[in-house]
């Protein structure tokens, strides 16, 4: 299946992608200097950089990501480290076809960029990473999978991220595989 992935960030689950063999046939960021767009620069990834200053709108800015994705043929967006909310026209044009990973065990600690730090600052004693699809509606999509991370004594938000990404790299490539069984029985998008 044709991933489209949007990162914003360091790039290692658009990296676990690539290297486990996933079609990513396009990369889209609204950061050009993010680690994520460099990697597919290396790679040779068709990249889009659409930061926000270059559009009037997120409308507009999600309309060049819309058609950029669809004329690479995309068939799934992968948000890998994105750090902006689709507009209602982009999640519409790819509807049940995008898929976020989040580090934390959706509900809890959704609706942010920051959801180990507010683990760590609850007292979490466990935490983890969730795949879901993207609707309207921030983090609040229906759960593909989940994985539990212990939060340890003395952790500090690196620890923790560190071993939240390694669940997000387990999950993120079985979320993908569900959704392929899953869209494999119905009829691709225009
Ligand atoms: C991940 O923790 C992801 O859950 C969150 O942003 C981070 C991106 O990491 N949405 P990377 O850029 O894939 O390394």
């Amino acid at each position: 299946m044709r991933l489209g992935v949007a990162v914003s960030g360091a790039g290692s689950n658009l990296r676990n992608l690539v290297e486990r063999g996933f079609d990513v046939v396009a990369v889209a960021t609204n950061r050009p200097a993010c680690g994520a767009a460099a990697f597919a620069r290396e790679c040779g990834i068709p990249l889009a950089e659409l930061p926000q200053k270059n559009y009037a709108s997120t409308e507009e800015r999600d309309a060049a990501m819309r058609d950029f994705f669809k004329g690479q043929g995309v068939e799934l967006v992968v948000d890998a480290g994105y750090d902006r909310i689709h507009s209602g026209a982009f999640v519409g044009a790819f509807r049940d076809r995008i898929v976020n990973v989040h580090p934390s065990l959706l509900p809890e600690f959704g609706g942010g960029m920051d959801a180990i730090e507010q683990a760590l600052q609850a007292g979490a004693k466990r935490t983890g990473a969730t795949v879901h699809v993207v609707t309207a509606d921030l983090d609040a999509g229906p759960v593909l999978i989940q994985e539990e991370v212990e939060v340890l004594d003395g952790d500090s938000p690196e620890t923790l991220r560190a071993r939240v990404h390694e669940a997000e790299h387990r999950i993120l490539p079985q979320a993908i595989r569900l959704m392929e069984a899953r869209l494999a029985k119905s009829p691709a998008v225009g």
